[in-house]
């Protein structure tokens, strides 16, 4: 029997105002709404006004994590923010986060894993406090890739939006439900730097500093290698969350919800056949949100969670893939 050391004590989420929809896409690049739905499944996506910056989503979804968990910022052992669109390159979101949430002088820090951000920091914060070194650890998962989408590559800006969201973890204290631990029940996480040159925001740090070429040249804006993405997507969704479960001894249709990084429809359908989990167990947020990255596992779960559709004592495969390339898996027992 597994003792989980941590577990989800609240969840919460941020989604800025302004709508996209793929009719608005049509007017900006030669796509349509059909291509857009049959590559990708996605509908629409949220984008933040001028004047929000990352961690003001990423205070917003933490403030309701924090509310959910009855906790208040000053219970906060730690704050780690999975992000690849900081506030700046220095100091870390998480530092902003930590001083709009009044959270005192726990250690604060950006993880920086692409998609796979949040999984990587629910790693990290269950190490922590399996160790009895944290109690309360603060994991965020916030992007504002509008603001580094090419919006004129039609290959990269009809699949991304913005948004943001946040779980509080705290000590398991055993607690169960149905003679069964509740809590993060393994984690698996992994990179292949390998693949590097798939995906990357390649000016704008030591390689190519920030530079009037490298604006005209795009440099500072996403580029993706879609396809190749999209093998290694399918391949590793399902070998990260096959692993995570050998962890646990649980199989495939003993979990109650897979809760996938919303990249693409069709490499959520795939890695779900592979896994062999019929459709109505996986959740799904794209057609509304597209790819927020780092963001999209705490949006979707804490969407499910409030609209009652999952439920305590549900379990849950979480797994993500992205930039770096980095992928990882983890079940957990609301
Ligand atoms: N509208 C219309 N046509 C388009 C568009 C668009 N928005 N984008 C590309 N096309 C065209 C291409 O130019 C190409 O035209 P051509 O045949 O004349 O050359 C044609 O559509 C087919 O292009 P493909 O790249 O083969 O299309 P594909 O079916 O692979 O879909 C996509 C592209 C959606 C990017 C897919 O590869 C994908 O989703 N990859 C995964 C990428 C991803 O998810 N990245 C997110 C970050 S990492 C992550 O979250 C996992």
């Amino acid at each position: 029997m597994i003792t989980p050391a941590s577990r989800i004590l609240g969840t919460g989420h941020y989604l800025p105002p302004i709508v996209r929809t793929n009719h608005d896409l049509e007017k900006m690049v030669e796509t349509s709404d059909a291509w857009i739905i049959e590559r990708t499944g996605i509908k629409e996506r949220r984008i933040a006004p001028d004047g929000i910056v990352t961690s003001d989503m990423a205070t917003a979804a933490a403030k309701q994590a924090l509310e959910a968990a009855e906790l208040s910022p000053t219970d906060l052992d730690m704050i780690l923010v999975g992000t690849v669109t900081p506030d700046m390159p220095m100091p870390a979101t998480a530092v902003f986060v930590q001083q709009k949430l009044g959270a005192g002088t726990c250690p604060s820090m950006d993880l920086s894993a692409a998609c796979a951000g949040f999984i990587f920091g629910m790693s990290i914060a269950d190490q922590f406090i399996r160790s009895g070194t944290m109690k309360n650890v603060l994991v965020v998962g916030v992007e504002l890739l509008s603001r580094v989408i090419d919006w004129e590559d039609r290959t990269t800006c009809v699949l991304f939006g913005d948004g943001a969201g946040a779980v509080v973890l705290g000590p398991a204290n055993g607690a169960s439900i149905g003679g069964k631990p509740r809590g993060i029940l393994s984690t698996k996480i992994q990179s292949d730097g390998a693949l590097a040159q798939s995906l990357m925001i390649p000016g704008g740090g030591s390689v190519q500093p920030q530079s009037v070429e490298v604006i005209e040249q795009k440099r500072h804006k996403v580029h993706m290698k879609g396809q190749d993405i999209f093998k290694v997507a399918v391949k590793n969704l399902y070998s990260a969350t096959k692993e995570a479960l050998d962890m646990t001894g649980m199989t495939a249709d003993e979990v109650d919800w897979i809760c996938p990084h919303q990249a693409n429809l069709r490499i959520i359908d795939f890695a779900a056949t592979r896994l062999g989990v019929a459709k109505e167990k996986v959740l799904v947020n794209i057609d509304r949100v597209g790819n927020t990255s780092s963001a999209s596992i705490p949006i979707l779960l804490d969407e499910s969670l409030r609209s009652g559709k999952v439920r305590t004592g549900d379990t849950i495969a979480m797994c993500a893939l992205g930039a770096g390339i980095s992928w990882g898996g983890a079940i957990v027992r609301m």
